[in-house]
């Protein structure tokens, strides 16, 4: 793995730890304005600074990300669908040269493994993996789960080890009941996003659950941005994934966190 490839990878999964927090904020590329993304701008900015990377678009990078921002980006580079249609049908939407130009840490792209279009959409990783190698930009491999799909360790350890065998450098997936199967299978590091939003506690235990089972971090979108305190959620997602901070004193620090805000507010 040349320099700059490392050199990358560094800047996403920190060195200190071997883990990272990034941040989705993509969403829109087929949801639209999302509940908490309607003025992306407005969400990332107060959320920015505690990410280690920060995971959106090229439309919302160059709209609503100051350009002073040093946190490494990770592109989302595949679209081409709405909620409305086929999600699977995703394809390429940005040149790995435009990706260059915004000077990203690493490009992202969603598989489809199961769905009648699994070989459009692992071709196109492929392809992907292909072109960002060139230029030592390192590859995350989403693994959306279908509708027909049971988000299960048998299921997600087959789409991640499919996206490393392909080539990518991490690969993003889901928390599961027998979550170390699927990490212990994947030769690369693993991130899982946090899903639809659940109750702050639940999302707690489900960062740690996830890290302590061996992902190398999140990357949390609406369990962040959806909470009705998104600072404190980063902050405290930080602590568990960093520090290994455990459920029960993790979630008392939310708590702090929110009372901090709610007594400076006064
Ligand atoms: C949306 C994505 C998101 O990046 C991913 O799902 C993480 O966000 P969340 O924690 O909200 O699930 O790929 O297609």
């Amino acid at each position: 793995m040349d320099w700059g490839m490392k050199n990358r990878l560094s800047r996403i999964i920190r060195p200190e730890t071997g883990r990272t927090v990034m941040l989705a904020v993509d969403h829109g590329y087929f949801l639209g304005p999302t509940s908490g993304l309607e003025d992306p701008a407005k969400t990332i900015e107060p959320l920015v600074k505690y990410a280690d990377c920060l995971m959106l678009t090229r439309g919302v990078l160059r709209s609503s990300v100051d350009t002073s921002v040093d946190v490494p980006i990770m592109l989302r580079v595949s679209g081409g669908t709405s909620v409305l249609g086929n999600l699977a049908d995703e394809g390429t939407t940005v040149s790995i040269r435009d990706a260059i130009r915004m000077n990203v840490s690493g490009v992202a792209m969603s598989i489809f493994v199961g769905s009648e279009l699994e070989r459009k959409s692992l071709l196109g990783l492929a392809d992907l993996i292909n072109e960002a190698q060139e230029y030592g930009i390192p590859v995350l491999a989403v693994t959306a789960v279908g509708k027909d799909m049971n988000r299960d360790a048998r299921y997600l350890s087959l789409a991640c080890r499919i996206a490393a065998e392909l080539g990518a450098h991490v690969v993003k997936t889901y928390y599961c009941e027998d979550f170390e199967k699927v990490v212990k299978t994947c030769p690369v590091p693993v991130v899982i996003a946090g899903g639809k939003k659940i109750p702050e506690r639940e999302a707690v235990e489900l960062a740690y659950n996830a890290v302590s089972r061996g992902a190398a971090g999140v990357d949390m979108g609406r369990n962040i941005f959806q909470s009705e305190h998104p600072v404190a959620m980063i902050k405290t997602v930080r602590e568990i994934v960093h520090k290994d901070l455990d459920p029960v004193k993790a979630w008392d620090l939310f708590n702090t966190l929110i009372n901090e805000k709610a007594t400076s507010a006064k």
